[in-house]
C-alpha cells in the first residue's frame, strides 16, 4: 500500500519520452506512481528514477488497444495503490503517411491507441473516482496536429483533435463529481519515437522555420504543463487544452 496521505498518479506509456518525464516529475512532486508499458521490462529506468525521488512505483503491463488489458491494468493499480487520484493518458503512436496511402490497418492502429485507448482509460478512471466518491483529475496528451493541418498527418491529427473534444465532453459530464479533465497539446518534442524525422533531408530546418521560438519543445516542458494541470493551482480549470508549441499555432 502507498504511504499514508500520499496521492497516486498513473501515467500510461511511461517507458520513455514524454511519459517517462511526466512520471518522474510527478514523483518529485510527492505522488506515488503507477507506470505502464506494453513491455513492462522497459520500465526499469523510470521505476528507478521514481524510487530515487522517494516515491513508490507500481509497474503494470498495459496495451490500450485492448479493453481486457485496460480493465486488468486499472484493477492492478487500484489494488496495489488503494486509490488513484490522477490519470495521465500519454500512450500514443505517431503516423506520418499521405492520406492517399493510409490503410485501414494504419487507421485502426492510430485510432485505437490515441483515441479509443484514451477514452476507455478515462472511463475506467471516471468509474473509479465516482465509485470512491472522491475528486480527481485526468490529463491527456493531445497534439498541435489536432489543431492545425499538416500534410501526411491526417489520421494522427484526426485522433488528437477528437481527444481534445473528448476532454471537453468528459469535463462537463464529470464536473458534478469533482473530476477535472484537461489536455495538453505539444508541438514537436524530441523523443525517441520522433527521431526518424530528423534523418529526413531538410526536415529540421523546415520544421523550425514554422516555430516562432525557433526550437522544439522538451519533455520536461510538457511535464511541467501536466504538473500544473494536475495540481491544486489548476483547481478551476477543466475542459481545456493547454497548447505548448513555441507559438506554432498562433501564426
Ligand atoms: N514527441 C512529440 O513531438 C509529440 C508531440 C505531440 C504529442 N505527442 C504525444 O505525446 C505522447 C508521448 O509521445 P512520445 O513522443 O513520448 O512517444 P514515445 O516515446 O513513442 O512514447 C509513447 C509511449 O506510448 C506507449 N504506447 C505505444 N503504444 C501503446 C499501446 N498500444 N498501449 C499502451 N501504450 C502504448 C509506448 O509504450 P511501450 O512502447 O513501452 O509499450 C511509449 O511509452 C503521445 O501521445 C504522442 O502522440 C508527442
Amino acid at each position: 500500500m502507498p504511504s499514508a496521505g500520499r496521492r497516486t498518479a498513473f501515467v500510461t506509456g511511461a517507458s520513455q519520452g514524454i511519459g517517462a518525464a511526466i512520471a518522474l516529475a510527478l514523483a518529485r512532486d510527492g505522488f506515488d506512481m503507477a507506470v505502464s508499458s506494453t513491455h513492462p521490462e522497459k520500465l526499469a529506468a523510470v521505476v528507478s528514477g521514481i524510487e530515487a525521488a522517494g516515491a513508490r512505483a507500481v509497474r503494470v503491463a498495459l496495451d490500450v488497444r485492448s479493453q481486457e488489458s485496460i480493465d486488468k491494468a486499472m484493477a492492478q493499480v487500484v489494488s496495489a495503490c488503494g486509490h488513484l487520484d490522477i490519470l495521465i493518458n500519454n500512450a500514443g503512436v505517431p503516423l506520418k503517411k499521405p492520406a492517399l496511402d493510409v490503410t485501414p490497418a494504419d487507421w485502426q492502429e492510430v485510432i485505437d491507441v490515441n483515441l479509443k485507448g484514451t477514452f476507455f482509460m478515462s472511463q475506467q478512471m471516471g468509474r473509479h473516482l465516482v465509485k470512491a466518491g472522491r475528486p480527481g483529475c485526468i490529463v491527456s496528451i493531445a497534439s498541435t496536429h489536432g489543431l492545425v493541418a499538416l500534410a501526411s498527418r491526417s489520421a494522427y491529427g484526426i485522433a488528437k483533435a477528437a481527444v481534445m473534444q473528448m476532454t471537453r465532453m468528459l469535463a462537463i459530464e464529470w464536473a458534478e463529481h469533482g473530476i477535472r479533465v484537461n489536455a495538453v497539446a505539444p508541438g514537436r518534442v524530441d523523443t525517441p519515437s520522433r527521431a526518424w524525422s530528423l534523418g529526413e533531408p531538410g526536415y529540421r530546418d523546415s520544421a523550425l522555420a514554422r516555430i516562432p521560438l525557433r526550437r522544439f519543445g522538451t519533455v520536461d516542458e510538457v511535464a511541467a504543463a501536466v504538473r500544473y494541470l494536475a495540481s491544486p493551482a489548476a483547481s478551476y480549470i477543466t475542459g481545456q487544452t493547454l497548447v505548448l508549441d513555441g507559438g506554432l499555432t498562433s501564426c
